[in-house]
């Protein structure tokens, strides 16, 4: 028999563990948008963790609040025109939820990167790709010409960017889609932040430039010791590069789970029809199972379990009270009151 000494150093050090391991927490997040005087939330109960060194993906359909929350997590939300209502973004033990612009623009780019949706769009049409690079790279530190040229070249080098001489001349119609995404890439990288958020970085590109561009953002975050936020509709491109998943539906959510948990058992209707709605793994002959309806737009979420409309195992209790709250464990959460509970086995 275990002696309680033992039981209760073990578990000290598993909480010292992951006491270290924890980096970026984010809780009970609240996002709204002013529209003619009203504050309409957006967001309001984002709910994610993401470990040193390790991938977190955020998957959930378009208006579901992904963009939203990336804002929040390097402090550009009012670009949006939406503000942070409440909540808590601890990020290596800071508070960042209502941290102040001079805070931020020590974080933002520096610690915190960001590629941001619709990169491609992003670039200048008529600036080379080494004025570009150069000038955000002295943007964010004191740097002459020559030394920012020889960072730019390192920073297409680093994301594989063959001939990086000859690209630095070269203006964004000149480069593929995936070249582009690339250069985006090497610019949020460019001040080597310990944390790099990719919001859908390979939506606009085909399959092949797909798996490159992933399998480079994989090797990067090995490489640099990154960890890494990496944001799609789509969760096969998820699982293939994340530790780890943050489900969302109409802003909150609604599963957190390992990649391999959410695979093997996924527990909330969403999320189970997330997976069985995947082309790659679906059998051969047999319909798609994908979430029938739309999902319900902001401003008009329903009483009670938003995703109710949707959910083939909805009953009374469901519509009624307040979203469901994430209930569970350390290890997998989800926000359904029919989801059975879950076994802590780690
Ligand atoms: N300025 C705004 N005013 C009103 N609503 C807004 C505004 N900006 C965003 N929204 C709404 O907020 C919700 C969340 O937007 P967000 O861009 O975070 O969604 P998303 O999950 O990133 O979607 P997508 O997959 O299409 O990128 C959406 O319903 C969107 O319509
Ligand atoms: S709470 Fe009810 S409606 Fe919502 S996901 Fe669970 S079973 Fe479906
Ligand atoms: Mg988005």
């Amino acid at each position: 028999m275990e002696r309680t000494s033992e039981v209760s150093e073990r578990s000290q050090s598993r909480a010292a563990t992951s006491d270290a391991k924890m980096f970026l927490n984010v809780k009970d997040l609240k996002i709204g948008v002013r529209t003619s005087g009203v504050m309409l939330p957006v967001v309001d109960a984002a709910n994610l963790s993401v470990d040193r060194n390790a991938a977190t993906g955020i998957v959930g359909e378009s208006g579901s609040g992904k963009t939203m929350l990336c804002r929040a997590l390097i402090g550009t939300l009012s670009r949006r025109g939406a503000v942070l209502i409440s909540g808590s973004m601890l990020f290596e033990g800071r508070e960042l939820a209502g941290a102040p612009e001079s805070v931020w623009k020590r974080i933002r780019g520096r610690e915190i990167g960001y590629v941001p949706q619709s990169s491609l769009a992003g670039l200048n049409p008529v600036l080379t790709i080494g004025t570009q690079l150069i000038e955000a790279i002295m943007a964010m530190e004191p740097a002459n010409r020559v030394e920012a040229e020889r960072t730019a070249r390192e920073l297409l080098e680093l994301v594989r960017i063959p001939r990086a001489k000859l690209l630095l001349e070269e203006h964004p119609h000149q480069l593929s889609g995936g070249m582009r995404q690339r250069v985006m890439i090497a610019a949020a990288l460019a001040q080597r932040p310990k944390l790099l958020i990719a919001d859908e970085p390979t939506t606009a590109l085909d399959v092949t430039i797909q798996r490159e561009i992933l399998t480079l953002m994989a090797g990067l975050r090995r490489d640099l010791g990154m960890s890494l936020i990496l944001v799609s509709h789509d969760l096969a491109v998820i699982e293939e590069v994340c530790d780890s998943v943050m489900v969302m539906y109409a802003g909150a959510s609604v599963e957190v789970a390992p990649v391999e948990v959410l695979r093997r058992a996924p527990q909330h209707p969403y999320t189970r029809a997330l997976r069985s709605s995947r082309v790659d793994t679906a059998t051969p002959g047999q319909d798609l199972d994908a979430p029938s309806g739309e999902p319900v737009a902001v401003g008009a979420w329903p009483e009670g379990c938003r995703f109710a409309p949707r959910c083939a195992l909805v009953d009374q209790t469901c519509q009624r009270g307040p979203q469901p709250p994430l209930m569970g464990n350390a290890h997998q959460s989800s926000a359904c009151i029919r989801a059975e509970p879950v076994e802590d086995t780690w």
